[in-house]
């Protein structure tokens, strides 16, 4: 093999050797570029005599010719790989199914929650809300629950600590949804006055609330409705009639008897339990614990600003997520809070 064709086998193998277009243009240079050595060779053909540099000149282009044929071939294999591999990167199965554009649906709960309130909102009654982190009077104190109630066990309720690391004595995350009753009782009569012929209040106040409780059946968070009417004669008669009613309308139908089984809370007396049973169904005649409820104690008036002489009321705290388990069959409350969509899209 003569020193041409060494060299343009050299760069043959050079250019197939590159997998990259800017280190093919390298390779380039160093036979064809300014200093590569085909042009020195031609740079060196004025020293030859006429004659020689004929033949030379000949010899040195065919050569060039051949190493510039090999580049193109090589450039355009690079340019073909690149696009292969761009080409399977970005592929399209357009036999795939389309996924679809899910629509999403309301939590079974939100779904009781909703019905609740259309039910109460039908016989007159407002929508009213309180804060999640409530102050220890409104949870504990102004219902009339003492310093050394069990309910105020640290065991029982969620507290918050200050920046320092220490438990804050004057808040908590709200055990219940109560303490609206006392912050609706102050609004109504800051805005109204305390007159006879104050309005009514006549609320529902579904909401969150937390205990430390975890088990198929509690949860550390989970959803009341608070039910408050106060006014001038309402008594416990009312109470049960409101209930009773209510829910026949949940769960559509007459075949239910309710129980008001007595029972203590410090911010109702007398205070009771509401039991509901089912005269028929998978539940037929076992009795379930709704509700706790009793005639508003005359302290939570005062503490909300009214007059318990001039007005009484009853007040309620149901659980909506048993009324959701109940209505759907539902056994483990858990199954409501972790976001399963196999069991959530059940109910949409
Ligand atoms: N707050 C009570 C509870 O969480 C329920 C209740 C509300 C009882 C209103 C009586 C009146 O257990």
């Amino acid at each position: 093999m003569n020193n041409l064709e060494q060299l343009v086998a050299d760069a043959a193998a050079e250019f197939a050797s590159v997998t990259e277009p800017a280190k093919l243009e390298e390779a380039k240079a160093r036979y064809l570029g300014k200093s590569g050595s085909l042009t020195e060779l031609l740079k060196g053909l004025g020293k030859l005599s006429p004659e020689e540099r004929k033949s030379a000149g000949a010899a040195i282009n065919a050569a060039k010719e051949q190493v510039e044929s090999a580049l193109n071939a090589r450039r355009e294999a690079l340019r073909e790989a690149a696009l292969q591999a761009q080409l399977a990167a970005e592929a399209l199965d357009v036999t795939l199914p389309g996924r679809g554009q899910p629509t999403g649906g309301l939590h079974p709960v939100m779904r009781s929650l909703e019905r609740v309130e259309q039910l109460f909102r039908s016989i007159g009654f407002e929508v009213a809300d309180g804060p999640e982190i409530e102050s220890d009077w409104h949870n504990f104190t102004a219902l009339n629950t003492p310093d050394n109630h069990p309910a105020r066990s640290m065991h029982d309720t969620f507290y918050l600590l200050d920046e320092a690391g220490k438990v804050r004595e004057d808040v908590l995350l709200r055990t219940h949804t109560s303490p609206v009753q006392v912050r609706y009782m102050q609004a109504h009569v800051a805005k109204y006055g305390h007159l006879e012929s104050m309005p009514e209040i006549r609320i529902i106040a579904p909401g969150r609330v937390y205990r430390v409780d975890s088990d198929a059946t509690h949860s550390p968070m989970f959803h009341q409705v608070e039910g408050l009417w106060v006014g001038q004669e309402v008594s416990f008669a009312d109470l049960k009639g409101v209930v009773a009613d209510f829910l026949k309308n949940f769960f559509e139908t007459d075949d239910l008897t309710v129980r008001f089984r007595p029972s203590f809370f410090p911010f109702t007396e007398p205070s009771a339990e509401i039991d509901v049973a089912f005269m028929s169904g998978p539940l037929k005649g076992r009795w379930l614990e709704i509700a706790g409820c009793g005639v508003v104690h005359p302290n939570v008036l005062r503490f909300g600003g009214i007059d318990p002489e001039k007005y009484t009321g009853f007040a309620f705290g149901m659980g909506p997520d048993r009324l959701t388990m109940l209505r759907y069959g539902i056994n483990d409350l858990r199954l409501f809070f972790e976001g399963d969509l196999r069991f959530l899209s059940q109910f949409n």
